[in-house]
């Protein structure tokens, strides 16, 4: 799934959101309630045709911004503007119409929003009931194109979820979010439970997908060679908030936050890494300041001062920090001395990448098309 520029079209971003933040009140009565930043103040963009890729440590509130940005979170705050159309505080049959049917999620996992009781082809009927699309015969021959469309023999309309091969239930995970037609896939880890080599075939289709039908996508991962490979932007996080937005080359190259440049430097020779200090603070109680301030190898009294701002550093480029592009690649080694802290970031690769997948339209659907 290399990601093709001419997919991109730059009539005016699919999805901005401004600002967005999504707080939850945990445990403890009155004022000892205390509240969990998930996502705080996260300003974003995705063009029509774009996969911008998520990534950030466990915790770090990837998911929660895929599901606030599909509205199955109310926002705490900012706002959430999709196909040119506020829909922050959309509801009942706006929700439904402007926001559900134009922008789907795929899950990491499909079985667990797959009714075991349910034959696929019901399955991937039910959003075509819920939004009211088509009579009987139309819904049926939907999911036969759908069937078709990721791969699958249309008589998987017969079975049951778990009948289906892992790699084939992903498939039918997006068909069912493709029937509706969206224009936005949120994508969670859609590989993250699969083999490596249905997780290329994955990746290529959602590629070819891409290229047939002009989706965007917002693309959440933990592995790094992967994000690179597909994104055409990626959008890094830490603690809630966003550090660094970049195309994708240009983050693994030339990183101006010093987190990216931890992240970018996993690609690197283990001595050449930049090992961040420490462990990632709760989210409970954030550091004052940059959030980053605690592992940073460059912070300094400021950082814990100002909170930094995320400001435009290059068209199609931001960046929330002071001292943006200081900690560079390729001399870092020498100025950081790294402590023998682990990363937390679990699915770092190591100094070999993952296999790659292979090219786009040369995989047959072996062991998934019956
Ligand atoms: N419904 C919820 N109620 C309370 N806290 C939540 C809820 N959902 C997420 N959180 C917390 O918000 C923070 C961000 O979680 P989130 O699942 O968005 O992170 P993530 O980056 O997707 O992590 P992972 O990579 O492990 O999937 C975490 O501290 C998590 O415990
Ligand atoms: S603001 Fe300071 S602590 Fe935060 S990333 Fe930049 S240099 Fe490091
Ligand atoms: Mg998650």
């Amino acid at each position: 799934m290399n990601p093709d520029r001419r997919t991109v079209s730059h009539d005016g971003p699919v999805l901005r959101a401004s600002g967005l933040a999504k707080h939850f009140r945990m445990g403890g009565l009155g004022r000892s309630r205390k509240v969990l930043k998930a996502v705080d103040g996260v300003s974003l963009e995705i063009g029509r045709g774009e996969t911008l890729g998520l990534v950030g440590e466990s915790g770090s509130g990837k998911t929660t911004v895929g599901r606030t940005l599909i509205r199955l979170y109310p926002p705490t705050a900012g706002t959430v503007e999709f196909e040119g159309r506020d829909i922050t505080r959309s509801s009942g049959a706006r929700l439904r119409q402007d926001v559900r049917r134009r922008m789907s999620m795929v899950f990491q996992n499909p079985s667990t929003s797959l009714n075991p009781y349910m034959r696929l082809g019901e399955a991937l009927t039910e959003p075509l009931v819920v939004h009211r699309i088509g009579d009987a015969a139309q819904r049926r021959s939907r999911v036969a194109e759908m069937l078709e469309l990721v791969g699958l023999d249309t008589s998987m309309a017969d079975r049951y979820p778990q009948e289906l091969s892992g790699g084939q239930r992903q498939r039918i995970g997006i068909a069912r979010a493709l029937i509706t037609d969206p224009s936005l896939i949120i994508a969670d880890e859609p590989t993250a439970s699969l083999d490596v080599s249905v997780q290329a075939q994955i990746v290529n289709l959602l590629g070819d997908l891409q290229k047939e039908l002009g989706l965007a996508y917002l693309f959440i991962t933990h592995d790094l060679a992967l994000v690179r490979q597909i994104s055409h932007r990626v959008a890094v996080m830490y603690l809630g908030r966003l550090m660094e937005t970049a195309p994708a080359d240009a983050l693994f190259t030339e990183p101006l936050h010093p987190y990216s440049a931890v992240l970018a430097s996993m690609h690197q020779d283990r001595e050449h890494r930049i090992v961040p200090r420490g462990e990632i603070p709760s989210p409970m109680s954030p550091p004052s300041g940059c959030v980053f301030r605690t592992r940073c190898p460059i912070a300094r009294e400021q950082c814990a001062e100002q909170v930094p701002q995320l400001r435009e550093a290059a068209p199609g480029r931001s960046v929330a920090c002071h001292f943006p592009g200081e900690l560079k690649l390729d001399t870092a080694a020498a100025s950081v001395r790294p402590e023998p802290a682990e990363l937390t970031f679990t699915d770092v690769p190591p100094t070999t990448a993952p296999p790659r997948p292979v090219p786009a339209g040369s995989v047959p659907h072996t062991g998934e098309k019956e």
